[in-house]
């Protein structure tokens, strides 16, 4: 499928069907969402570009590839795009960070944005917007939006789930933001569940409900 990766690596299979499992515990399944935030991270910074500076090993003066360009932000969608976060900033610490606070009304699921904080400069930043659950996209589409009224010019998404109906959404309305997902599962429910999905990442991550 155009502008979408499935990150099809065995330990992010393995550490998912850990977190599908309705036996897994709050601890568990947060942990688990940490480390394939890490490997989620590893996958989509894959192309970043890179520099040869000079430096000096204890042998010799060398030429050796370091990060270039684009700084990065993470921008999860709270709640529970913050699972993903610590996983990514270990691997990327100076990355910066946009919190947006979105949540989906129940009755008609459209995202309410109750939270919005990012950095300055979006405009010059790779913003990486990350949400464990890419179901109706509400959340995904708005929050793309949010980014891109204060600047944001090159996003992309990044989720553990992906229903084909939020994939479709998601990809209709900014065509210009690829897709990482661990899994694209069957289809979504009448209340928006992703089938089969995991429940609730949210209350799965903070034991609510
Ligand atoms: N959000 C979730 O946490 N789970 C779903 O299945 C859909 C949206």
């Amino acid at each position: 499928m155009e502008g979408v990766t499935v990150v099809d690596h065995p330990l992010v299979q393995h550490k998912l069907t850990l977190m599908r499992d309705k036996s897994r515990s709050t601890k568990g399944f947060r942990q688990l969402l940490n480390e394939i935030g890490m490997l989620l991270c590893y996958e989509v910074t894959r192309d970043l570009p890179l520099e040869d500076v000079e430096i000096e090993t204890p042998l010799t003066p060398m030429r050796a590839p370091m990060l270039a360009g684009k700084k990065l932000v993470f921008a999860p969608i709270l709640r529970a795009g913050v699972g993903f976060l610590d996983g990514m900033l270990d691997l990327v610490p100076s990355a910066r960070v946009a919190h947006i606070g979105l949540y989906r009304d129940p009755e008609t699921l459209t995202a309410v944005e109750y939270y919005f904080k990012a950095p300055a400069n979006l405009a010059e930043r790779l913003v990486i917007v990350m949400d464990p659950m890419l179901a109706t996209a509400n959340s995904a589409v708005a929050a793309i939006d949010r980014l891109k009224e204060r600047g944001a010019r090159e996003i992309r998404f990044v989720c553990l789930l992906a229903a084909p109906e939020g994939i479709e959404k998601l990809r209709g309305e900014h065509p210009d933001v690829p897709i990482w997902t661990a899994a694209i599962d069957e289809r979504l429910n009448d209340h928006g569940y992703i089938v089969p999905g995991l429940g609730d990442a949210g209350d799965r991550m903070y034991g609510t409900k």
